[in-house]
């Protein structure tokens, strides 16, 4: 029934095709958050304790969704979070993410392990890009990413503040998951029984880091994410170090994983254009907030000094429209590009973005409303 991208009609339709599809240590890594995934569940949940009033009669013929965030026009107010490894989930990996969100206008991420180059990215892709970074102890690492990036003209970096330890992920614990995947018996196992995932991994191009290898001591390396997070990052990382990268930057900079009133007015002091509300789709800290229950609070601080965005669960059009209801300058998602990406690549991801415009433009219309600026708190209401 889910066994065709052109039947995937939302994100749960996907998760399913990508879980027939991907050996299981690799989904139970996309799927998975920390400890007893409860503030994974929560950041979808916690769009459902809200309702929107929508208004009739205001002829709704065109719609504009685009907005500027961070100074990137972008043609709808969701765009694809970096998320690292891509080309484990399917041979086209950040090629076919970068593609589809510039088909659709949209700005990408490319992660710090990221496995493809920052200059093909660059050379062959027109829409805003952003680079996420990691603070590496090795500060050659960091500014060899710096200018790279500069070279390879991405728009927006994004500093990782969340993932100063790696969380407790129990599923990768259970499943031996590295990166790439280590050859032990139950992988193999579970590459025979995902026989076409195992063939495109393993006939094209060899899984890389290109972004890090040159700094990865083992010529023929196989990291879990706690090593390469307790070995390779600075834990000392601060704000300064954030102030000083900003500048080094120079241009639009945000900083990923923003949760407290607090961090959210710092921010604004370093000079960042952006602050991503997100922690890190439930993979991090289980029993913080969810970025929509802590929004308001954000808005109310710091929304006319700093673009917001609201990031982690999102599901629906109508989660969009909420967020922005209550002053998010956009959104954004990983997960909801990532199973779409396992289940069909390109065409996946292209599809997955589709269905996220496409109900985008029918839930404004059904709101009443022609453009973002008109959402506001008026439209929305906490049971
Ligand atoms: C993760 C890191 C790598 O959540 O972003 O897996």
């Amino acid at each position: 029934m889910f066994g065709n991208i052109k039947n995937c009609n939302n994100t749960e339709d996907f998760r399913r095709l990508a879980k027939s599809k991907l050996p299981s240590p690799i989904f139970h890594y996309i799927d998975g958050g920390a400890d007893d995934e409860i503030t994974m569940k929560r950041n979808t949940e916690s769009y459902e304790n809200c309702d929107l009033i929508p208004n009739v009669l205001r002829g709704v013929e065109d719609v504009d969704i685009s907005t500027t965030v961070m100074g990137q026009n972008i043609d709808m107010p969701l765009f694809c979070s970096p998320t690292a490894a891509q080309r484990l989930f399917h041979y086209q990996g950040e090629r076919a993410v970068s593609k589809a969100a510039e088909k659709f206008g949209t700005m990408f991420g490319i992660s710090s392990l990221g496995t493809v180059g920052l200059e093909e990215i660059g050379s062959n892709i027109k829409t805003p890009k952003m680079f996420q970074l990691y603070y590496h102890k090795d500060r050659g690492l960091t500014d060899s990413m710096l200018e790279r990036c500069h070279a390879a003209n991405f728009d927006v970096l994004a500093l990782t503040v969340d993932t100063i330890v790696t969380g407790n992920r129990e599923r990768d614990l259970r499943t031996g998951f590295t990166m790439p995947m280590r050859l032990a018996l139950e992988s193999i196992l579970s590459f025979a029984t995902h026989p076409s995932w195992a063939i495109n991994y393993f006939i094209r191009e060899k899984f890389d880091l290109p972004i890090l290898k040159d700094h990865i001591p083992e010529a023929n390396f196989a990291i879990s994410l706690s090593d390469y997070f307790s070995k390779m990052l600075d834990q000392s990382m601060n704000w300064k170090d954030a102030e000083e990268l900003r500048k080094k930057w120079g241009k639009d900079f945000c900083l990923k994983g923003i949760m407290s009133v607090e961090d959210a007015k710092r921010a604004v002091d370093i000079g960042a254009t952006g602050i991503i509300l997100s922690n890190h789709g439930g993979r991090q800290l289980d029993g913080s907030r969810s970025p929509f229950d802590q929004l308001s609070e954000i808005v109310d601080a710091v929304g006319d000094k700093i673009d917001i965005i609201c990031e982690g669960g999102i599901t629906r059009g109508t989660h969009v429209l909420k967020a922005l209801s209550l002053g998010a300058k956009a959104c954004s998602g990983g997960r909801m590009y990532l199973y779409a990406l396992a289940a069909g690549g390109q065409k996946g991801v292209e599809k997955a973005l589709s269905n996220m415009k496409n109900e985008m433009i029918r839930d404004m219309k059904l709101m009443g409303c022609t453009k973002l600026s008109d959402l506001s708190r008026k439209n929305i209401r906490f049971r």
